[in-house]
């Protein structure tokens, strides 16, 4: 069965990115993100592909990028032009992660089982901003701890 996990660094006020990179260098984060994700699929804006530059396509996963754009294609990219198309392409694994940005964010949030925040204690400003989420996840575990942020898990109860 699809599972589908998000996961996102975020400041306290869930800034998420700036002039379409990240707004921060957390190596550690980088790291924990590789380990978290290789080896299975991962979603992603057509705006985050781009801002991936050169270390695109992130190697050991099956790189999906999401575009309204019917033409749009790159080497090393799957292409989708909704959240449905997950349901009948081939996949790698399938436990999938949702890696952004904002858009893509908002546009899996309601049928998310998991979410995974790196949660970036200091404020940084930004111009994209992960939605809100309270409606759907509340109580989450901290997995790991760094100097700084610490990683949440937050899970959906009802899709447990
Ligand atoms: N902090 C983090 O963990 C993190 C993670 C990822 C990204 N980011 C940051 O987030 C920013 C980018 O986020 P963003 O929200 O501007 O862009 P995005 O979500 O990466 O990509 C937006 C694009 O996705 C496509 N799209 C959006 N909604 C769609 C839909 N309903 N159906 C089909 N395609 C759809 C469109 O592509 P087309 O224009 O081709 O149609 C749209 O332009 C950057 O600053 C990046 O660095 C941060």
């Amino acid at each position: 069965m699809l599972k589908l996990t998000a996961i996102v660094a975020m400041t306290p006020e869930r800034i998420i990115g700036k002039d379409n990179d990240l707004p921060w260098r957390l190596p550690e984060d980088l790291k924990m993100f590789k380990r978290t994700t290789s080896g299975h699929p991962i979603v992603m804006g057509r705006k985050t592909w781009d801002s991936l530059g050169k270390y695109k396509p992130l190697p050991n996963r099956q790189n999906i990028v999401i575009s309204r754009d019917e033409t749009w294609q790159d080497e090393g990219a799957d292409v989708i032009h909704s959240p449905e198309d997950l349901k009948t392409m081939t996949l790698q694994d399938e436990h999938v992660f949702i890696i952004g940005g904002a858009q893509i964010y908002s546009l899996f949030l309601p049928v998310l089982d998991e979410l995974i925040v790196s949660y970036v204690y200091e404020k940084h400003d930004g111009d994209t901003k992960f939605p809100d989420f309270s409606e759907y996840f509340t109580d989450y575990e901290v997995i790991e701890k760094f100097e700084e942020f610490e990683v949440r898990k937050y899970t959906n109860e009802l899709r447990k």
